[in-house]
């Protein structure tokens, strides 16, 4: 049978042309590019995705963080932690990176991420857009120390369940674009060779 109730059959749908999209970047003055960062609760995602997006932004470049924590607040604010809705929040982060590199951002993806497959099919999703997986680097031990929000004291507590690292899995990349070492380094040292990349990345030159 069908996996598609007739609804949703994708053959009913076309494909809308939109204008050229070297148009729109040549008008914005930089190339798109997707950074999806991948790596534990607490491994400094968010504060490294801040600090590149500030320094792209006082360059004169446009960014956009995709936060896993905010995109939960909306779009995936039906999902929870199973495999499944990971599975899915990933597809839908995919997705809108896709949409907002298609209008030329920068776009900061910064999301735990733990299964290999679903990072591969967001670089799928990505298409001709360069897409750079980024492994913040910070180990379990450090993350669980670091306990910025007290979830990993509340997971071993037995208070959440599935919790990445405790209860849930997380497979490290096996061959990142980018390594980012976060232990024993300022966010801003940490963050300063992905900055220089994502510049000469997004350049249009
Ligand atoms: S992902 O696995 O689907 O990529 P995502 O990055 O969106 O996760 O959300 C992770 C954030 O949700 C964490 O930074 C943490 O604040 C919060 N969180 C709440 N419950 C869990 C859980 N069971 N496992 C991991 N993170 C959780």
């Amino acid at each position: 049978m069908n996996q598609h109730s007739e609804d949703t059959n994708p053959s009913n749908l076309s494909w809308q042309a939109l204008l050229p999209r070297e148009q729109r970047w040549h008008a914005l003055g930089q190339r798109p590019v997707i950074a999806w960062f991948t790596g534990l609760s607490g491994a400094g995602k968010s504060s490294i995705a801040n600090a590149v997006d500030d320094a792209l932004l006082q360059a004169g470049r446009h960014a956009m963080v995709l936060d896993g924590d905010n995109l939960r607040h909306g779009l995936s604010s039906d999902l929870g932690f199973s495999a499944l809705d990971r599975i899915e929040n990933i597809r839908r982060a995919a997705e809108t990176a896709r949409l907002m590199a298609e209008a030329g951002l920068v776009v900061i993806v910064s999301l735990i991420s733990p299964f290999r497959q679903e990072r591969a099919t967001a670089r799928q999703i990505a298409g001709d857009v360069p897409f750079l997986e980024i492994f913040i680097d910070t180990s379990l031990q450090v993350c669980e120390t670091r306990d910025p929000k007290g979830l990993y004291r509340r997971a071993r507590g037995g208070e959440i369940s599935n919790f990445t690292g405790i209860s849930a899995p997380y497979e490290v990349p096996d061959q990142p674009d980018v390594i980012v070492q976060t232990e024993g380094c300022t966010v801003d040292q940490s963050a300063a060779a992905l900055i220089s990349k994502l510049l000469q990345t997004s350049s249009f030159d």
